[in-house]
């Protein structure tokens, strides 16, 4: 019989690095030892139910894990002998089954087609594997997309996420009080829903007031609020993660770090919105889907964790380096990839800064970024620049047109 332990399915052991106290602060004193000490002999004692969970092969729903972030935590988790997922992914222009082909076929991992809103399927999928958690990444997840066409960011984060949340609400209800306890529904959101910091302005915690500003933004706030909701009035063990802007391996090269490594590869413009001077708070991929999985395993139902890289770059800054790298690891006689660099028309309620304060999830859960910039950026522009098959299938068709339509006469 499964216990009702926090849900685990795969990890060893808690790493508490940090003391808590009652108030929520950092403190160093001298007991450290006596409570590393009980909360060691406290793991010695649940331990065995977590390797129980294993055994009984607690499989992972994963929504969207054909994507960007989805695909890197896919693989990640799949690294882990017990690992059991099932992908559902609807297969958008962002979803690429070429990012998992290097998993081995049947060992604990299936991918189905299909769409979070498809209640009859999930529900089927539901019964059929019993997850013992959900890790919800499925999403639009482009702020100018959503600006030339907002519908299909409603359809699918907003409906489509309560769509999943009701089939899911119904067959948590029904299941035994222990898996009722341990499992998770993990929903993985963006810095986007708190709006836009002024220079001087503290970086945005758990308890920013939410001010979307696009209709990609708006989207996930809403799908935030929904998640919220579930928790509070139905008691869904939610968890909910923002995170600051990610890259790293397999993003569509309609976001900024790839396409500018592309166009500077192939030397085209480089497109630098407005003045080049908006702040992003960059963290490598890896580094974000460690924060998941340390959040899915540690993190208290109903609570929420922002996750960044404390990491805060203006867009310029960022083109300028991966001109230097592209010259250095793939140089060319006309001279630097900087002379690329081409200032075009704004986002329309183009967000001035973002940047997160991820001390929540480094005081209660342990999790700080491995990565530094300068190590993430290199692997990524070598990544690209290695990977030309996966470059080209990505690149055909509906992505030109997106490139001639979206940046026309710039
Ligand atoms: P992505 O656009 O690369 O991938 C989205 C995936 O979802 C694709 O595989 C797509 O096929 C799938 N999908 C879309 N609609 C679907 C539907 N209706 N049903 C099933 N599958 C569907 O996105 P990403 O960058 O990997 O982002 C993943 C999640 O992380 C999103 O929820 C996003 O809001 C969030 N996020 C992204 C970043 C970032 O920097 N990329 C930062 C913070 C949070
Ligand atoms: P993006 O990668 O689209 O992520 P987000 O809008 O979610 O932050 O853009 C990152 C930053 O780069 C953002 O400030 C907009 C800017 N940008 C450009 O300057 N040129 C471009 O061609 C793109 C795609 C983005």
């Amino acid at each position: 019989m499964a216990r009702a332990e926090p849900w685990n399915g795969g990890r060893d052991s808690f790493d508490f690095r940090t003391i808590v106290d009652s108030k929520n602060e950092r403190r160093d004193g001298p007991k450290p030892v006596l409570f590393l000490f009980t909360i060691k002999c406290s793991l010695a004692m649940v331990e065995p139910c977590w390797r129980e969970h294993i055994a009984m092969g607690k499989t992972i729903l994963v929504t969207g894990g054909a994507g960007f972030i989805g695909s890197n935590f896919v693989l990640q988790e799949m690294q882990g002998e017990s690992a059991s997922i099932v992908n559902l992914d609807k297969l958008t222009y962002a979803g690429n089954l070429r990012n998992l082909e290097s998993l081995a076929a049947g060992r604990g991992y299936e991918f189905v087609h299909g769409d979070i809103g498809d209640r009859g399927l999930v529900r089927q999928l539901l019964d059929k594997h019993r997850p013992g958690a959900i890790v919800h990444f499925a999403a639009e997840s482009h702020v100018d997309r959503s600006i030339r066409g907002p519908e299909d960011f409603i359809r699918t984060n907003v409906d489509g996420t309560f769509a999943l949340l009701e089939e899911t609400r119904a067959h948590w209800s029904a299941l035994p009080e222990a898996e009722r306890k341990s499992f998770r529904f993990l929903h993985v959101s963006t810095d986007e829903v708190y709006g836009s910091l002024g220079p001087d302005d503290p970086p945005f915690s758990e308890t920013t007031p939410y001010a979307p500003n696009s209709p990609y933004a708006a989207s996930k706030a809403a799908s935030d609020h929904l998640v919220r909701a579930y928790h509070h009035t139905y008691g869904l063990p939610t968890l909910t993660t923002n995170c600051s802007n990610n890259y790293g391996r397999f993003q569509f090269p309609e976001k900024l770090i790839p396409l500018m490594i592309l166009n500077a590869r192939d030397s085209k413009a480089l497109p630098v919105y407005g003045d080049g001077k908006n702040v992003r708070d960059w963290l490598y991929v890896e580094d974000h889907c460690d924060a998941i999985a340390t959040v899915l395993r540690r993190g208290q139902p109903g609570e929420t964790y922002n996750i960044g890289g404390w990491n805060e770059k203006p867009n310029i800054e960022i083109v300028q380096t991966i001109c230097d790298l592209v010259d250095e690891i793939a140089p060319r006689t006309e001279g630097s990839r900087r002379e690329l660099i081409t200032y075009v028309k704004d986002r329309p309620g183009h967000d001035r800064r973002y940047a997160m304060d991820a001390r929540k999830i480094e005081r209660e859960l342990g999790w700080k970024p491995k990565a530094t910039f300068e190590s993430g950026i290199r692997q990524t522009v070598r990544w690209y620049l290695e990977n030309e098959a996966w470059v080209r299938d990505v690149t055909s068709g509906s992505y030109r047109q997106w490139v001639a339509t979206h940046y026309a006469g710039q």
